[in-house]
């Protein structure tokens, strides 16, 4: 891997992406490493890590907020798309990825590189992401990953980072692997590489733990327009500002934790911790709004795309034509998910205790009760029934003989 001389990196501020500053320059030859940083909401101190990747040797080091497209683009597309990753990951980390990406990919565009480079290694999801993002968006674009090729140790990457003035991590022993931003945080290995061990409570920050959340529920008011949420308890909120007030009454009620076994991209399955509180609550009660706005085959045909685009998002394949029709099927469905889902937050619980949609509600009163203003026509259902049972009764008919 040699030959690119200017090259922008997706930098974090951690060991490895710091550490691939001076190995792009001392051991592929790289001229010029400008590092990129986004925030993401994720509450990082974004300014001191700007300046770290300059003090490894960047040339240049910039930071993008990328906050307002992340929650509008790419998180309330989730929420339409009720998207949980084998029924429960709500994708708080792979979301970015492509978002990074393509950030990513413009800056390189800016200033003239010829590559690109991430700190990914060769084990997880999100080397997949950006690699095939970066493909679709700019298939001519060298992409440089030093950490998945350097096999260095954890040890040996904070000594090498160590001879170019990279500090050691504060916490050199800090066991566990973190993602994250505003939409949740990804907690994974040390201790959590046990599967039978009990996440110890030091790993979460976004959600109380059931012990020490509120003995009183406190309810929500969930408001949606085309699918998106819009407002809280009646209070309009731009999209930013929703997913944080959410974030932290959710969290507040201890609700928003999954410990799962999760398969990853490269065919292993590996242990994971996360903590969503507010992406995983506007799920569920854009999900309620949809079994009441939607008609049922609508439903049960967008839950299987639902699965789908959770996948492909999972997979990286955010920049795909198969994903891009997905949005396109998804979206045409909510133009009728208007309404307001109201929840009881309670010890780590969310339960939704009412829903309305005044204009597009399916739910029709006359039809559903059963007192005596029923219209629901009674006699029509029995040739209904009879004619729908007609085959169970001529298999039984025709075995009986
Ligand atoms: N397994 C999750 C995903 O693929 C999270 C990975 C987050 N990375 C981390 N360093 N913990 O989206």
């Amino acid at each position: 891997m040699g030959r690119a001389k200017k090259v922008v990196l997706a930098y974090s501020g951690g060991v490895d992406t710091s550490v691939c500053i001076p190995y792009l320059k001392e051991e592929w030859g790289v001229e010029e490493v400008i590092a990129f940083a986004a925030d993401l909401g994720q509450g990082d101190e974004l300014e001191p890590i700007r300046i770290k990747a300059i003090d490894a040797g960047a040339s240049q080091s910039i930071i993008g907020d990328l906050i307002e497209p992340f929650v509008e683009q790419f998180a309330f597309a989730a929420v339409r798309a009720n998207a949980l990753y084998e029924g429960r990951y709500p994708l708080s980390t792979a979301l970015a990825r492509p978002l990074i990406a393509s950030r990513l990919v413009d800056i390189a565009r800016e200033v003239g590189a010829d590559a690109v480079a991430h700190g990914c290694t060769g084990k997880g999801n999100d080397q997949v992401r950006f690699d095939v993002a970066i493909a679709a968006l700019a298939p001519d674009l060298m992409v440089l990953t030093p950490a998945r090729e350097w096999g260095m140790s954890r040890e040996e990457t904070i000594a090498y980072g160590e001879r170019f003035g990279i500090a050691a991590p504060v916490n050199k022993k800090s066991p566990y692997s973190i993602d994250l931003n505003l939409l949740g945080r990804s907690i994974e290995a040390g201790l959590l590489e046990d599967p039978f061990v009990e996440p110890p409570e030091e790993v979460f920050q976004m959600t109380s733990s059931i012990e020490k959340s509120p003995d009183t529920a406190q309810d929500l008011e969930i408001g949606f327009e085309g699918g998106n949420p819009v407002s809280l308890d009646g209070i309009g909120f731009d999209p930013v500002s929703l997913i944080r007030k959410v974030n932290h009454l959710a969290g507040k009620h201890a609700f928003g934790r999954i410990d799962m076994i999760e398969n990853r991209v490269v065919g292993i399955k590996s242990r994971e911790i996360y903590e969503t509180p507010g992406l995983l609550l506007l799920i569920r009660a854009h999900q309620e709004l949809e079994s009441l706005t939607l008609p049922r085959d609508l439903l049960r045909t967008k839950a299987q795309v639902e699965t789908q685009w959770a996948e492909l998002v999972y997979q990286g394949l955010w920049f795909t034509p198969l994903k891009e029709a997905l949005d396109q099927f998804i979206n045409s469905t909510q133009k009728y998910v208007n309404g307001v889902v109201r929840v009881r937050l309670h010890k780590g619980t969310a339960n939704v205790i009412g829903r309305s949609s005044p204009n597009n509600s399916l739910y029709i009163p006359s039809m559903a009760t059963y007192g005596s203003d029923d219209q629901f026509d009674h006699k029509a259902a029995e040739g209904f029934v009879y004619i729908w049972g007609l085959p169970s009764k001529l298999w039984a008919e025709a075995r009986r003989k």
